[in-house]
């Protein structure tokens, strides 16, 4: 019959701490340690290449057969090259491992099976989707920025629009159909034939538009400009405009240029917000849309896009 232990004892069982079975529950602990449990309760891992038994070791393959360079997969996750070396011989810590997982298997799901400790009788000891999902900066762009957006910047409709991290909402898709605009989709989470990583997208396509996962916006803006025929539009925070290496890898880059920032007033509460909405909650998270044009030449412009409007009024309750 399954048993259900509390965190003292499944230490105790895996010669642990219980500090150290809620650190790998709150998937911050040792790898270490992770492996440690695993050799006395249950853990089902799915979602990996099966040519190996270790969690690190199946990591690697499903690098190896993404054919990633270690550095490449460390850029993607951004982690230390040597992060990712040491999580594929099995050790380091769980956080940069989710991180790897994310990029490299974002189905990949590690269970403790039948002999959990939690209420459910089944402990989350890895990872899950859940917190990959959160992890791959699964923020929610409000309707009405992206229709300030195409208010204001011009779109050909003679292509399809490709949106690549269009996540579950699915807000800029809904406003460019709204707009009669074609629109093709897919995600790193996406579901059947759109789920699609968008480093593993090599044909051309005429514009993009995105709110980018936030922590790899440098690579989805180098990528873009690989894949990219004419335009593309990034949702991103205003303050990274900022930074010498960033001004010399992507902002300064004269090949594929970036050619206008269009700055919203107002900054936006991505996880407060009501996606669907007419408006959204301000926060202080400021972000612009920024348009890279292949054809642009010179220094790229500001705009300003009026978002007050489009800002929810919280109602006064009068005092008495
Ligand atoms: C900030 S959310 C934006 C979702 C949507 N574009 C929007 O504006 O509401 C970022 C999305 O990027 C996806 N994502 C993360 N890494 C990705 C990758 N390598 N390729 C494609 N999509 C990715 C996440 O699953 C998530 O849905």
């Amino acid at each position: 019959m399954a048993r259900k232990f509390t965190q003292t004892e499944l230490g105790k069982l895996a010669g642990l701490s219980r500090q150290a079975v809620a650190e790998i529950e709150g998937n911050t602990g040792r790898v270490s340690n992770f492996l440690a449990l695993e050799k006395h309760i249950p853990i089902s891992v799915t979602g990996l290449p099966m040519g190996a038994r270790r969690i690190g070791e199946r990591l690697r393959l499903a690098r190896i057969s993404k054919s990633l360079s270690l550095r490449a997969a460390a850029e993607r996750a951004e982690i230390a090259v040597n992060t990712v070396r040491e999580i594929e011989a099995g050790r380091g810590t769980l956080g940069p491992l989710h991180r790897l997982a994310s990029v490299l298997a974002p189905a990949a799901r590690a269970r403790a099976v039948s002999e959990g400790h939690n209420r459910r009788g089944i402990a989350v000891v890895g990872w899950s989707s859940e917190r990959v999902r959160r992890r791959a900066d699964h923020y929610v762009t409000p309707a009405p920025i992206v229709r300030l957006l195409l208010d204001h910047e011009v779109i050909d409709r003679a292509h399809p629009v490709l949106e690549p991290a269009v996540g579950e909402a699915r807000i800029i898709e809904r406003v460019l159909l709204e707009r009669g605009y074609q629109v093709v989709c897919s995600d790193l989470h996406g579901r059947g034939d759109e789920c699609r990583d968008f480093f593993d997208i090599h044909q051309q396509h005429h514009t993009v538009i995105t709110n980018p996962p936030f922590r790899l916006h440098q690579e989805f803006i180098k990528h873009a400009k690989r894949i990219v025929a004419n335009k593309f539009c990034f949702l991103l925070p205003l303050n990274y405009l900022v930074g010498a290496q960033r001004h010399s890898d992507i902002w300064s880059d004269p090949g594929f240029p970036l050619a206008r920032v269009h700055v919203l007033t107002r900054g936006i509460d991505f996880v407060g917000t009501d996606p669907f909405a007419d408006r959204f909650k301000p926060a202080q998270i400021y972000c612009g849309w920024f348009i890279f044009e292949r054809q642009h030449r010179g220094p790229p412009t500001l705009h300003w896009m009026d978002s007050n409007p489009y800002v929810e009024r919280i109602a006064r309750t009068p005092v008495r």
